[in-house]
């Protein structure tokens, strides 16, 4: 793999995924063993304008629609057909909201180089009749290739403007390819580190979405530091308990590092999931989040509620639910089952650790 130029697609344009192609255009450029060229793929759509996102992108170098007023680098390509862009590529950077993740790799099977490596800086997950499946497992079993994941304390508008940040990556079996990865990402303002617990990263990512609609939550009803502090916590516990359960792999440390604590505390206090939990909250649970959505994002996604509902679809089948009262309860004022007010009650209620057969260290840790 190194002795030949890599060659790096991004597969997705948003506002994470234009700000990836940033960071890794301008590393291309600087590294001999990258093809200057980064393609990104782009989910094309018409602007009011009449023309085509993808042709504006390649004219003004950049994305106007979900990352305004950055230049992206004159080496980053917008390209609309998806077989096109990944076709000679090496390096896959998949990074679109997941539940669209099903149907690329539909198109993609078969169409990836054998030599590809990917990493997913997707956040969710897959609920199926077997079980849950992470995106990066889903990427790996359709494709037949590797996947790693990076995620991280990352508000993708605070690292376009090139504030500093911190960003993990996890892998699964080739620390030799996670390097690879830190170099393709890692610049002086965004520091990327690697570590050997793929399935802690990815989950880490994935549910603080939740933990970040309660502390929205917590912010419409105005109820100030401390409760949002405690949300942090318990919500954290949550996560590092569910991922244990599911994944018994997954390592404490993984919690301390960027993608665990830094990530739930930036998500809790910024981020699109806590803005949207708070304006539902502000309209008593009246504003269904889909409005919410339309209303306050202009065209990106919301990943919390999705994932609380694939979580709760998780806990239900093996029985867990009162074993983790933030992610039920969070999931019910979602579906309008309870009042948002409920986010602050629900904690009266003692956990019920020892319904989970020999989950008891887990929980309790
Ligand atoms: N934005 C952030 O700050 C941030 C930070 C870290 C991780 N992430 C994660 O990155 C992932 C991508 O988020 P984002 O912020 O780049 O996207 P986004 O929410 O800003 O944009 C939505 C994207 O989905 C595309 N899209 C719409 N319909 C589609 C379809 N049918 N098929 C395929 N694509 C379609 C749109 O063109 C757009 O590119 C998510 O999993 C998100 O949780 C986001």
């Amino acid at each position: 793999m190194c002795s030949v130029k890599s060659k790096v697609t991004v597969v997705g344009s948003g506002n994470w995924g234009s700000v990836a192609a940033k960071l890794i255009a301008s590393n291309t450029l600087r590294l001999s063993s990258f093809h200057d060229e980064v393609r990104m793929w782009v989910f094309e759509e018409t602007l009011p304008t009449g023309e085509k996102l993808s042709n504006v992108i390649n004219r003004q170098n950049e994305n106007v629609k979900y990352l305004p007023g950055i230049k992206l680098g004159k080496n980053v390509i917008a390209d609309p057909d998806l077989e096109h862009a990944v076709k000679d590529a090496n390096m896959l950077v998949f990074v679109t909201p997941h539940q669209f993740m099903e149907d690329i790799c539909k198109r993609l099977a078969g169409k990836v180089r054998k030599d590809a490596e990917a990493i997913s800086l997707i956040k969710g997950m897959e609920v199926k009749k077997e079980g849950p499946q992470m995106i990066s497992t889903h990427i790996s079993d359709s494709l037949r290739i590797n996947c790693c994941v990076l995620m991280g304390a990352n508000i993708a508008n605070e690292i376009a403007a090139e504030k500093f940040s911190e960003a993990t990556i996890g892998y699964r079996k080739s620390k030799e390819v996670a390097e690879i990865w830190v170099q393709l990402f890692n610049t002086p303002y965004f520091m990327v580190s690697a570590v050997k617990d793929v399935e802690g990263v990815e989950l880490c990512g994935t549910l603080k979405n939740v933990v970040a609609i309660a502390a929205g939550f917590v912010d419409g009803l105005e109820m100030g530091n401390n409760t949002k502090a405690a949300i942090m916590r318990v919500g954290l516990r949550e996560m590092k308990a569910f991922s244990k359960l599911l994944f018994p792999s997954v390592q404490d440390n993984t919690f301390f590092e960027s993608c665990g604590v830094a990530d739930v505390i930036t998500t809790c206090l910024g981020g699109r999931n806590r803005k949207c939990a708070e304006a539902f909250a502000r309209h008593g649970g009246k504003k269904s989040f889909d409005t919410l959505e339309a209303e306050m994002l202009q065209g990106q996604k919301l990943q919390g509620v999705s994932t609380a509902k694939e979580v709760n679809e998780v806990l239900r089948h093996r029985g867990w639910s009162e074993s983790f009262p933030l992610f039920s309860t969070v999931h019910e004022i979602c579906i309008g089952r309870l009042p948002p007010t409920a986010i602050v009650e629900y904690s009266e209620r003692t956990p019920k650790f020892s319904l989970i057969k020999g989950s008891e260290q887990h929980l309790k840790n």
